[in-house]
């Protein structure tokens, strides 16, 4: 690589940091080739150099933001890592259920839910576990800064190969119809899932109403420090006071002055602290 090339790449990962926080490792420059082919195409520039050198003679957020999601990391499945969700079953929701009867009402927030596979999980597991809520007020909000995979999570419609990523097959012909070399996800899961575009390092938060569970899993890695600050923050006035935060198993919060960690089933998640306001 050039050093004028270099100087450019960098420029790009400026841009993907200003758009969505995430900070990407120079030894992974080669990545920009790949994922912003479809973008150089589109605005007919060969080489990533031209689009960067665009850029920098004028502003262009809407090619800026599109370059942050063509760069952003998509990888999910169905129950990915087992473990939370296990937990959830046996002792999240049986306790969040009794302390909610009076409202009949369970919130949940997958923030960073790429295409969908963890919030239909909470979906399939609600639905498969607790026949009681079936009266009850339950919502399921998904959200991504990548608006291709919202669309794809909308859509609930995945392709065999993404079935067979931690679905057990029980669970496939129960929840979902099949089409062709995809399954769609049934109505009873589409009904309390429903997903938006959002970045989560943009404040405030789009919520008003607290949330009794928030996974905000396997994005915070990407974060700088100050990022994640800022984002726990945000995510601890969202949470419900005897509500749970479950993050990704590398993951913890940067600030445990405001969370307590509970470890159980093999696994941890947080419960947010007082703040005294
Ligand atoms: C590796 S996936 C994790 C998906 C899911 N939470 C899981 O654990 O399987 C990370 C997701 O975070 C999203 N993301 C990255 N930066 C974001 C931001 N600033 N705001 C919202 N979503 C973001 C990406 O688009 C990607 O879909």
């Amino acid at each position: 690589m050039t050093a004028d090339a270099g100087a450019e790449y960098a420029y790009l990962r400026q841009v993907v940091f200003n758009q969505s926080q995430n900070v990407l490792d120079p030894s992974r420059d080669y990545l920009f080739d790949a994922r912003l082919a479809r973008l150089l195409r589109i605005h007919g520039f060969t080489r990533v150099e031209q689009l960067a050198h665009h850029l920098r003679r004028g502003r262009d957020p809407a090619l800026e933001r599109a370059i942050a999601e063509a760069m952003t990391i998509n990888e999910t499945s169905f129950f990915r890592d087992s473990r939370p969700f296990e937990l959830m079953r046996l002792e999240l929701l049986p306790r969040l259920i009794e302390a909610r009867r009076p409202a009949r009402s369970l919130r949940f927030w997958s923030a960073a839910c790429s295409t969908g596979q963890e919030a239909y999980s909470l979906a399939i597991l609600i639905r498969e576990y607790f026949p009681l809520l079936a009266g009850w007020n339950i919502r399921i909000e998904g959200t991504d800064i990548a608006s291709e995979v919202v669309q794809r999570a909308r859509q609930g419609r995945y392709h065999r190969i993404e079935m067979n990523r931690g679905l057990p097959a029980r669970f496939i012909v129960r929840y979902f119809d099949r089409h062709e070399d995809d399954w769609i996800a049934k109505p009873e899961l589409r009904r309390i899932c429903h997903f938006r575009q959002a970045n989560l390092c943009i404040a405030p938060l789009l919520f008003h109403e607290r949330f009794d569970v928030i996974l905000l899993r396997n994005v915070m890695l990407y974060f700088a420090h100050q990022s994640r600050l800022t984002l726990l923050a945000g995510v601890h006035g969202l949470l419900a006071p005897d509500g749970v935060l479950l993050l990704g198993s590398a993951e913890q919060p940067a600030d445990l002055a405001q969370w307590t960690p509970v470890l159980t089933g093999g696994t941890c998640y947080f419960r947010p602290r007082a703040t005294g306001q």
